[in-house]
């Protein structure tokens, strides 16, 4: 199918006036669907909602559920999603956990864009998170612990070219996700995955040499080891906030690497040490 260009250029000049913009943030996941709107500051203006995110759900059956789910929330000015896998320019590359074959290739961004008829952009879910968690300052990793294991990784607050650790071997052929993911979680119980998570910093900093880590996501709450001093745990809620991000400064000319310029708190992550 074509692209609709000027569906698209008339979304994004309209999303080109920031100030006072409302901005819709979806948080897919592989086990929730969540939605709320931001005030341009990456407030929260409205309640979260959420609904269960149906098993191997189709990208089709997806885009209604979620135009469902934002029905209620009346005005908002552009769209900002994060989605559990890789994407690229608004088309999704991998969704393990959403049902892989039937995602590949799909472009959510330009779905939701004509569904919705606001200006949207689409990045992986830890990305935003981690758009959301960072202080811009040195290397900074973000984990998220969920249905699957999210990761990012900033440099001076610019995102680097997608990191997707989650696939990646992490202890006796087993990868990241398999070890640390919700199944994990729920077969091994939270002591022995405490210690496997203890043993993924580790494990991290030695591959990364992060001067913060940032462990995200809905499973953290079952984190109950004391952390090293680097390390610290952030409100899930940035899933969703981080994505103000993906509507303000923009690095080196590309539409995947996004850059938060200046460091700042972000008000609100009191999670955050
Ligand atoms: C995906 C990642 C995603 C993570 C959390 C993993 O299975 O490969 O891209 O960020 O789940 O949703």
């Amino acid at each position: 199918m074509k692209t609709p260009k000027n569906t698209k250029t008339a979304a994004r000049k309209s999303a080109r006036a920031d100030s006072g913009a409302k901005t819709l943030a979806i948080d897919i996941g592989g086990t929730g669907l969540k939605a709320c709107v931001l005030d341009d500051e990456g407030e929260m203006i409205t309640e979260r909602l959420r609904v269960e995110t149906p098993a191997n759900c189709p990208p089709a059956e997806m885009v209604e559920i979620l135009a469902e789910l934002v029905a209620p929330f009346g005005e908002y000015d552009r769209v900002s999603v994060g989605f559990p896998g890789v994407v690229r320019r608004g088309k999704v590359v991998t969704a393990h956990n959403l049902g892989e074959e039937a995602w590949k290739g799909f472009n959510l961004d330009l779905a939701l864009t004509k569904k919705l008829h606001k200006p949207v952009r689409v990045l992986n879910d830890a990305d935003i998170q981690g758009l959301g968690a960072i202080r811009a300052k040195g290397v900074e990793l973000v984990i998220t612990l969920g249905t699957g294991l999210g990761s990012s990784l900033f440099e001076d607050g610019r995102l680097c070219a997608h990191l997707e650790l989650a696939h990646h071997p992490f202890h006796k052929g087993r990868t990241y996700e398999e070890e640390l993911g919700k199944v994990a979680l729920e077969k091994v119980g939270k002591r022995k995955w405490n210690r496997r998570v203890s043993k993924a910093i580790e494990t991290l900093r030695n591959l990364t040499c992060f001067d913060h880590l940032y462990l995200g996501g809905g499973n953290t709450k079952a984190v109950k080891m004391e952390l090293p001093p680097d390390v610290s745990l952030v409100s899930n809620e940035l899933g969703m906030r981080g994505g103000i991000w993906l509507w303000r400064e923009r690095g080196h000319g590309s539409t995947d690497i996004f850059r938060k310029a200046d460091a700042h708190a972000v008000p609100g992550d009191d999670a955050q040490s």
